[in-house]
């Protein structure tokens, strides 16, 4: 169609430019259950609820942008994890995903372990009362200080991913009297992309040891002289926001043949090994994740195949779903405050958040949805696009979806699957002040991360 057939511009679905979007919903007022949390509902005056709350309560009580956390179903998602994987592998979260004391509490209370990939997160988790020797430390470049302090906190595990961390592990372990129970990454030549899976050589990157090389087994002789150190087994991480199971099935081949490998050369049987995190979310409704009983088997049936194959026991499992626990639970909830429809292009809808609390979009080009949740709309789809209040023109929080023609300044609109690697990346670009992280649940709010303050930002800006 040319644009000129359509003076009226894009507020109506019958101009549709070039983007990343199918037909409009049938009903935009429907709420996806595989984008949104398990507890959002619409009530009856068509606003929508979270926890048993209304978000027209929320945002005036804790004011927008905000994160809004479903505890129910982080709980939920938790304990589908744990159940999927039993009493025969372990399920550490990975902390990097969003991480928060009351977090903590929640996973030591679900019976889930921690993957920290920092000092900060190490402290957070410590602070917070999570058993150290449920904590397993990652990273590729972990300070001294850092695997001093973890060493000395006992924590059950040291994901060692260089030759120079193997001899700072080990160092620190006999300052501290420890023999210190460790891990090796390997980069097994698998790179995953989302909805994608590439099994390649290529191992340009700067995470673990790599197998073809024989790095991996060079750390694996190293990590064994050494009598501070416990090498537990092997670890391998090979993506994120992963649908496609053939990367891990590759990537468990890989990890147990170097299992059978150590076995032959050293006589020693690993007992462990963790397959990392990386499970995809749906951020729209195309999106299709497996459910986590289905993720569980397909890895066991995977590592016991490889296992028979190879004639080795089977070692026990790990995984570190982040994503794939707190990702669905929360959703950001912005006000509307400027309408700009663009003459036969799309309505750019301005928020009062953008790239400084989803930094996703501008960088992965990750694909979000959004709905009008402060009431209900049965005006025509309007093709939007959802962006921030920061002076950057990729400042984009959703690239394409359909809100209603009739969206006003002052309507709040909300954009599910944002719990993961959104707070826990925001910045205070443009002097932003990070949102709160409000925690819902059977009619209450809490704020479990509160939002910063311009004194917050002056505190830092010692003059
Ligand atoms: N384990 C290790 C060793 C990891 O490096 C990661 C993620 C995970 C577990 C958890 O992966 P998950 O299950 O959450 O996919 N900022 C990016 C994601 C970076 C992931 C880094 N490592 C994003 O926003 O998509």
């Amino acid at each position: 169609m040319s644009r000129s057939a359509h003076p009226a511009g894009p507020r109506h679905a019958d101009v549709l430019p070039e983007g990343h979007y199918t037909a409009p919903p049938a009903d935009l007022n429907h709420l996806e259950p595989q984008v949104w949390s398990r507890t959002v509902t619409r009530n009856g005056d068509g606003a929508v609820e979270v926890g048993g709350l209304d978000v027209r309560d929320l945002a005036a009580e804790y004011g927008t942008p905000a994160y809004i956390l479903d505890e129910a179903d982080f709980r939920a998602r938790c304990r589908a994890w744990r159940a999927a994987f039993g009493t025969e592998a372990d399920v550490f979260y990975a902390g990097k995903a969003f991480l928060s004391r009351a977090v903590v509490r929640w996973l030591h209370e679900e019976g889930l372990n921690l993957d920290v990939c920092s000092g900060g997160e190490l402290a957070v988790a410590l602070d917070a009362g999570m058993p150290a020797e449920r904590i397993a430390m990652h990273g590729n470049n972990k300070s001294s200080a850092e695997i001093d302090r973890g060493v000395a906190a006992g924590v059950g595990r040291i994901v060692v991913d260089s030759f120079e961390e193997i001899v700072r592990v080990a160092a620190a372990a006999e300052r501290h009297g420890r023999r210190q129970r460790v891990q090796i990454r390997v980069t097994v030549g698998v790179e995953a992309h989302t909805h994608e899976f590439i099994a390649t050589a290529h191992e340009d990157q700067k995470f673990g040891l790599p197998l073809a090389s024989g790095q991996a087994a060079e750390a694996v002789r190293r990590v064994l002289k050494l009598e501070s150190l416990e090498l537990i087994g092997l670890h391998s991480h090979i993506g994120s926001q992963i649908f496609d199971m053939s990367g891990f099935e590759v990537a468990a081949r890989r990890v147990v043949g170097l299992l059978a490998e150590i076995r032959d050369e050293h006589g020693v049987q690993l007992p462990e090994i963790d397959l990392g995190g990386g499970l995809g979310i749906a951020y729209t409704p195309a999106d299709d994740p497996a459910e986590p009983h289905q993720i569980a088997k397909a890895l066991a049936d995977i590592v016991t195949r490889e296992c028979e194959t190879a004639g080795l026991e089977r070692p026990r499992l790990s995984v570190e779903p982040g994503r794939a626990i707190v990702g669905p639970t929360a959703f950001t909830l912005y006000e509307v405050g400027t309408v700009k429809p663009l003459e036969a292009l799309r309505t750019y809808v301005s928020v009062d958040g953008g790239m400084s609390d989803n930094i996703r979009t501008a960088l992965y080009d990750a694909e979000y949805s959004v709905a009008l949740v402060s009431r209900r709309s049965d005006a025509a789809p309007m093709l939007s696009r959802v962006v921030g209040k920061h002076c950057e023109s990729g400042d984009i929080v959703v690239k394409d979806a359909f809100l209603p023609a009739d969206l006003t300044p002052g309507d709040l609109i909300a954009v599910p699957a944002t719990g993961a690697y959104c707070r826990s990346m925001a910045s205070n670009y443009n002097h932003a002040l990070r949102p709160p992280v409000v925690a819902v649940a059977e009619g209450q709010g809490r704020v479990i991360v509160r939002r910063e303050t311009e004194e917050d930002l002056l505190r830092l800006d010692v003059g």
